[in-house]
């Protein structure tokens, strides 16, 4: 890689508006860096659909970012990180790919070493076991449960971040579980949607349980390989970020500005098609 690849763009896709979370960890960690993010909303959810079409569409937002000249992919979808990584790894080639499934594993077990985790994702994230490996190759003694929670990521899109609602669909999801899965040392937000819901879940968990998610760990992890790398961009430059969405660029704008914690217009929504 040559010293101009430095100023190119940072892509990061989603399913829709959840990925934002990581993208506003990555701002914070890397603010002078240039981000592109494109949010797939017209195929949103990915969580209910069969691998090869979550596949199918990782690869396809992620041919449209590489029109953008990114210099650095992060998949900032947890299914999309469980099903298609090593398919967009070999697409981005020579370029880095990085996903939020092994960074969300690593800050559970850095939070609760040898401890029980309870991993909430999407259907698909759960079915195949994607933090469960992860979490076993970082911690063998780790004990691990996984709940499949549709319905929050509804909620999260909803803007319906706490009280007594999400509390009760919460507490549902739960029966589902043994007595013993049902008090995690942590709980794992598998689903860049879930941070969104956070006083929900600290509301329905015990004070000690660590509630714990991908964002930061994976902005750490992305800013690191850039520098090893060498095409991190100067510490003196402006940052900037392009939004791109496949549909709604109003709802875009209503929701993804929650995520953010900034106002946003439709007219700072670019709409594309794949
Ligand atoms: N953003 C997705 C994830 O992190 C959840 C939403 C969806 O099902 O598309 O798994």
């Amino acid at each position: 890689m040559n010293a101009a690849d430095a100023t190119r763009s940072i892509g990061v896709f989603d399913s829709g508006v959840g990925g934002l979370t990581v993208l506003k960890a990555l701002q914070a960690e890397m603010p002078h860096e240039r981000l592109v993010y494109l949010g797939d909303t017209a195929r949103l959810p990915y969580g209910t659909k069969s691998p090869a079409s979550i596949a199918r569409y990782a690869c396809q937002a992620t041919a449209l970012l590489q029109q953008r000249d990114i210099k650095m992919l992060v998949v900032a979808c947890n299914t999309a990180s469980a099903v298609a990584l090593d398919a967009l790894r070999e697409q981005m080639q020579p370029l880095p790919v990085i996903g939020v499934v092994v960074p969300g594993a690593t800050a559970a077990v850095t939070a609760k070493p040898g401890g029980r985790h309870l991993v909430l994702a999407t259907e698909a994230t759960v079915r195949l076991g994607a933090y469960r490996a992860a979490i076993h190759s970082l911690d063998p003694q780790a004990a691990v449960d996984e709940l499949a929670c549709e319905l929050l990521v509804s909620l999260a899109e909803e803007g319906w971040n706490d009280g007594a609602i999400g509390e009760a669909i919460v507490q549902r999801y739960l029966e589902e579980l043994p007595d013993a899965a049902r008090r995690p040392d942590s709980v794992i937000l598998g689903c860049t949607h879930f941070p969104l819901l956070r006083d929900t879940f600290r509301a329905v968990f015990d004070d000690g349980v660590a509630i714990v998610d991908s964002a930061n760990t994976t902005a750490r992890a992305a800013r690191e390989l850039l520098a090893e790398l060498g095409i991190a961009r100067d510490d003196d430059a402006d940052g900037d970020l392009t939004l791109l969405a496949t549909d709604g660029a109003t709802r875009f704008a209503r929701v993804g500005g929650q995520f953010l914690g900034r106002d946003l217009t439709w007219k700072d929504i670019e709409v594309v098609d794949l």
